[in-house]
């Protein structure tokens, strides 16, 4: 198992580590699940998605047919997790590293090119996982939501706020099953979290602080040379949306994460399984304010370490639990908040290796890692909450499978019936948009000042349109003679025009969005 995944890096190898502890127990329980998956299947009389899309018409007990795209990483363990369906087209731009995956589905047809499977095989598929790097997901996950398909897209769901909020209105106009592939949220950690709060066992939040220690991949770099890319790789596909640049062996696989054309840095990386159980449990909605702090931070590279500042209004009351304006404070690259009093001495705040949580309430304060997991109040009294919100079975921690086979749930299930995934993207989407507004205050921080957000039209009110942003391109450092010599080049942009590229992006020539619903 561990050499089946270990090219994924460091996470998956931890989040495997917890796999292997937990695999006998999930192991057991997935095979229950499947069962009990099996026997729900024939009882509730399941539509399959075909007939629900217009696509055509299945028997009933029909399995669905699911195409990967981005399968030499992620993905992989993903559509191993979906293989109790038909797995029938994979594709990848990089075929040497997608051979893993090619080797486990042998009969699934091989692509290199999206568009040209979505042209040739579309008749034939269901559902599609997308794992492929950041700024891709958009474009593939929008295409196949307007042919009608299920939809699991790997987090952060997009790379710009717009294409979230494109999304997740395709999502809810086409009436197809979807999921954002943090795991994390089919697990029980969130939703304890969320019973918790909504008990009043904290009382008034008006303080979440989150961390993790990522980036764990190289970040504050500047552009490298130009290498010529191996023939077992198509570039210019990898490139996809975004603007052109030369081959170098930095990008790709995994390091993508680093670079802001192509990822979102340790914001974008980990907070979809950070912030999901304080999204979820205090019902956040849109920020409306919010600020960034980070070390350099340039022209290419998310910064190696980061924290955001996020303000939301008061909301709506949650089973008389009442939610308050509340402050979200973010810490990444090994910066971690503020200890709380009543935490003893010596307790590791990054003991699961990945972040974790800190509500400040009226009442009490919780303390959970990440996901949600092993939440316990600092002052030493344990709740007693009669779980309530639905359980995804075997969802024990990081675990692949569970929550794809949650999605897959809901594909098949009549449009009436449906109980959509538990991060389907009308619950994903405006959450990855809280995601991305962390991104955007951390490259927009040169400005020096709070951001003021109107998320129902996805602009900043107070950038001027003559505000000038100037942003590193280049810094050297040298020692001569025993003195230092600093050498730091800046590029100025117009601030307004950057920020709303930033939101939302300018495709490169050739690809295009679907229209905003
Ligand atoms: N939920 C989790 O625990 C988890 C863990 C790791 C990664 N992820 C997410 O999964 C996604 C992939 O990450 P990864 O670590 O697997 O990266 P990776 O670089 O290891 O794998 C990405 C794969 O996509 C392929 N690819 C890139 N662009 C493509 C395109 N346009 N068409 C087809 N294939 C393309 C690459 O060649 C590669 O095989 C990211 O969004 C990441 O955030 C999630």
């Amino acid at each position: 198992m561990v050499q089946e995944y270990k090219n994924q890096g460091n996470l998956n190898s931890l989040l495997n580590h917890y796999n292997i502890k937990i695999m006998a127990a999930i192991n057991n329980s997935r095979r229950e699940f499947l069962k009990r998956t099996a026997v729900a299947t024939a009882a509730i009389s399941i539509v399959p998605s075909f007939a629900v899309s217009g696509l055509g018409h299945r028997a009933p007990s029909d399995k669905l047919n699911i195409v990967g795209i981005g399968i030499g990483g992620k993905g992989h363990p993903n559509l191993v997790g979906m293989n109790t369906e038909n797995i029938v087209g994979l594709c990848d731009v990089d075929w040497k590293y997608a051979q893993n995956c090619f080797n486990e589905f042998p009969k699934a047809k091989r692509f290199q090119d999206w568009r040209k499977m979505f042209d040739e095989i579309s008749n034939s598929f269901d559902g599609v996982m997308v794992a492929t790097a950041d700024h891709s997901h958009a474009i593939i996950a929008a295409t196949a939501l307007t042919m009608g398909k299920h939809v699991y897209c790997q987090k952060p769901l997009t790379h710009s706020v717009y294409e979230s909020r494109l999304l997740t209105k395709l999502a809810a106009k086409h009436q197809v099953a979807t999921q954002m592939g943090n795991q994390g949220n089919s697990g029980d950690g969130v939703r304890k979290v969320c019973e918790w709060i909504w008990n009043g066992e904290i009382g008034e939040i008006k303080e979440v602080h989150a961390w993790t220690d990522r980036p764990i991949w190289p970040q504050g770099l500047q552009r490298p040379a130009a290498m010529t890319p191996p023939d077992t790789l198509n570039w210019d596909l990898f490139i996809g949306t975004a603007p052109t640049r030369p081959f170098n062996t930095i990008y790709t696989p995994w390091n993508w994460r680093g670079w802001w054309d192509f990822g979102t840095g340790a914001f974008g990386d980990m907070a979809c399984h950070v912030l999901d159980p304080v999204y979820q449990s205090l019902k956040l909605g849109y920020p409306e304010k919010v600020s960034g702090s980070s070390t350099q931070v340039n022209t290419e590279s998310a910064p190696q370490a980061e924290t955001v500042e996020f303000d939301f209004p008061a909301r709506e009351a949650v089973k008389n639990q009442k939610m308050p304006a509340v402050k979200v404070f973010w810490y990444d690259g090994g910066i971690l908040p503020r200890r709380p009093d009543l935490l003893p001495e010596g307790e590791n705040l990054m003991a699961d290796g990945l972040g974790g949580l800190i509500f400040v309430g009226s009442k009490d304060t919780m303390i959970t890692g990440c996901g949600g997991f092993n939440a316990r109040l600092l002052s030493g009294r344990v709740p007693n909450v009669t779980e309530y919100l639905r359980r995804v079975s075997g969802a024990i921690g990081y675990v692949d499978g569970p929550h794809e086979q949650d999605w897959i749930r809901a594909c098949k299930e009549s449009l009436e019936n449906r109980i959509e995934g538990t991060s389907h993207f009308g619950y994903s989407g405006p959450f990855n948009e809280m995601v991305l507004m962390g991104v955007l205050a951390i490259r927009l921080q040169s400005l020096n000042k709070t951001l003021i957000w109107d998320a129902q039209n996805m602009r900043f009110t107070n950038i001027s349109p003559t505000e000038e942003l100037k942003i590193v391109t280049t810094d050297e450092f040298k020692i001569i003679d025993g003195h230092p010599h600093f050498n730091t080049q800046y590029a100025k942009f117009n601030a307004l025009e950057a920020a709303n590229g930033y939101i939302k992006h300018t495709y490169r020539e050739g690809w295009k969005l679907p229209a905003m619903p």
